[in-house]
């Protein structure tokens, strides 16, 4: 399938995705996300993928979901079509880590992309938002559950009720981005960390992932049983006697995901 809202490459063990639709900000639009959807799947389904990357542009991730192709949307078909289930889910059912490179806008479902993300890199110049309550309606694709669970009830309040833009530096500071990165070295620095997380034992990597998505889910008592349980099942993988073999022969790991 040749795409037309998005590029996509491999680099290395990374899975690239750029979204591209450049005069919209990237807005998020009907097509781009059955083609993002369509390339998260099968880069998560690609043995010789380990992790992926969404980047924009410099001047926007994505400045939110397509408002002129929703404006008309009436109740009953935002409803009945799921409007925002389906393939706008696609990114935070990845079984493999996800890093959102992020410039410029990151607004409405730009910003809850990136959040559907499991690391967030920035550039000084990045602005996350969720201006929704502007428009007349509210974030509709986790903006309300996730941004609260990133950055606490005070922030998240204030910015999904007035629509104030956080910059790239408040929401390192709030915990919503891992660092924040040079602009020139974003796509590479992501690129890097994808490429690090690639090297690792892909059954340890989709656990740990899992692992730390329970911590959102459920009790204290229940994440802990979860890890333990997955720690203890990690013993049976052949990357666990070579990650520890290589530690005490001081060389290299080279796990082979099995
Ligand atoms: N939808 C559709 N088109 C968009 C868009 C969007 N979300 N954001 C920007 N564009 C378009 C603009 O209409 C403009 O197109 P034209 O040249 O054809 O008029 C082009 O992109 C460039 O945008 P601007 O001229 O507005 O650029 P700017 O630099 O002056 O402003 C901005 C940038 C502050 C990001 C501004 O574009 C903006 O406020 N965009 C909308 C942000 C927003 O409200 N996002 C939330 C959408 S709702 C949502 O996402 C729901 C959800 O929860 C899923």
């Amino acid at each position: 399938m040749a795409f037309e809202t998005i590029t996509v490459e491999t680099r290395g063990h990374v899975g690239v995705i750029t979204l591209d639709r450049p005069e919209a900000l990237n807005a998020l639009n009907a097509a781009l996300i059955v083609e993002l959807a369509t390339a998260v799947r099968r880069f998560d389904d690609d043995s010789g993928v380990g992790s992926i990357v969404i980047i924009g542009s410099e001047k926007a991730f994505a400045a939110g979901a397509d408002i002129k192709e929703m404006a008309e949307r009436t109740y009953p078909q935002a409803s009945l079509d799921d409007f925002m289930g389906g393939d706008w889910l696609a990114v935070s059912r990845a079984r493999k880590p996800v890093i959102a490179a992020v410039s410029g806008y990151a607004l409405g479902g730009g910003c809850e992309l990136a959040m559907m993300c499991d690391i967030i890199l920035a550039t000084e110049s990045a602005r996350f938002g969720l201006p929704e309550i502007t428009l007349g309606v509210i974030p509709g694709v986790g903006g309300t559950q996730r941004l609260v669970r990133a950055v606490g009830k005070a922030k998240a309040m204030e910015m999904i009720l007035s629509g104030r833009f956080m910059t790239a530096e408040e929401a390192e500071r709030a915990g919503l981005v891992s660092r924040i990165i040079p602009d020139a070295e974003l796509l590479d620095e992501a690129v890097k960390v994808g490429e690090k997380i690639a090297d690792m034992s892909l059954p340890a990597v989709i656990l740990a992932k899992a692992s730390v998505e329970r911590a959102f889910e459920t009790t204290l008592e229940e994440g802990l049983n979860y890890e333990r349980a997955v720690f203890y099942s990690l013993f049976a993988t052949d990357d666990q006697k070579e990650g520890m073999a290589a530690f005490v022969e001081k060389r290299q790991a080279r796990f082979r995901d099995r």
